[in-house]
């Protein structure tokens, strides 16, 4: 089947998930996609496995019922909790979660000079219940290096409220809460990353384990640089979707064609278009409000 008769479901627990839609736009800019964000049961990073496992699988059948040829899980939680129940409930079509190609892209960022002079840490930021699970750990820990993961819980609330860089206001009042926003935003990640890189004093590199943290990208270089850590970061987003580019031989876009995209919600369809073009980098069309049930 050639990219542009290919339909691609992405799912994530809410719209964070975009993230990675956004590169596969980029990598994979023919295909047709479908973006089921779960909204109506996010956050599933405090969730537990069986609860995130039913969650995604009800999600999986969705995207399937609804055409999907192959199926991204933008979610590093429902992926590094749920990616056998997913693949199970979708098969025969072929499944892709984050957390082996982000886990694949860090060792490759990694030159075996630096591997074998000890500077073969990683340094794992995600949610608490991705944390738990280890799947970052266990697969960077296959691919020869080691890992220090630290959940970052208070993350995805800062970037659902839009707490991020303060932008430029003209009202005076807005500007000053803007920049408390941002200020606080940086104390949060300040102590995060204080904390995690005193765990992992030999990490040069930094794996974003979660959809929000892309958002969050340009506060942690400079919370890094000002911790005298300048790590190098990478982002599991952009190596999926050069992974799924690389599965259906792909060539690389320099920018993304017209998309070809249908958005599924299972709640807050406003907030999610208000809030989603943060993530996609281009505005949004008609979301969908659909019920997975329990
Ligand atoms: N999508 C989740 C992840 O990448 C973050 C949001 C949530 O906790 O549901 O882990």
């Amino acid at each position: 089947m050639t990219a542009d008769s290919l339909t691609i479901g992405v799912f994530d627990s809410g719209f964070g998930g975009l993230t990675v839609l956004r590169a596969l736009l980029a990598h994979v800019p023919a295909a047709n996609y479908l973006y089921l964000g779960d909204t109506a049961r996010l956050p599933y990073g405090s969730k537990s496995r069986e609860t995130v496992a039913r969650y995604a699988e009800s999600a999986t059948r969705f995207l399937i019922e609804q055409g999907a040829d192959l199926l991204v899980i933008a979610c590093n939680t429902a992926t590094a909790l749920a990616l056998p129940e997913m693949r199970t409930a979708s098969a025969p079509v072929p499944v892709f979660g984050v957390v082996q190609p982000g886990a694949e892209a860090a060792r490759a960022a990694i030159s075996l000079g630096q591997r074998s002079n000890g500077a073969a840490e990683v340094l794992v930021l995600a949610t608490a219940a991705t944390v738990h699970s280890h799947a970052y750990l266990h697969a960077l820990t296959d691919l020869g290096l080691t890992a220090t993961e630290k959940a970052c819980p208070l993350l995805v609330p800062l970037v659902e409220e839009g707490w991020l860089s303060a932008a430029a206001h003209p009202d005076p009042v807005a500007r000053e809460a803007a920049n408390l926003r941002e200020a606080v935003t940086l104390q949060i990640l300040r102590i995060y990353l204080t904390e995690a890189l005193s765990d992992a004093p030999h990490a040069r590199t930094l794996l974003l384990g979660c959809t929000h943290y892309p958002l969050l990208r340009a506060e942690i270089e400079q919370t890094l640089a000002a911790l005298g850590r300048p790590l190098r970061i990478i982002d599991s987003a952009a190596a999926t979707a050069q992974a799924v580019a690389v599965h259906l031989r792909c060539a690389p876009v320099a920018s993304a064609a017209t998309p070809r995209c249908t958005f599924y919600a299972t709640d807050s369809v406003e907030k999610f278009q208000r809030l989603g073009p943060h993530f996609l980098g281009q505005p949004l069309p008609h979301v969908h409000l659909i019920d997975l049930g329990g």
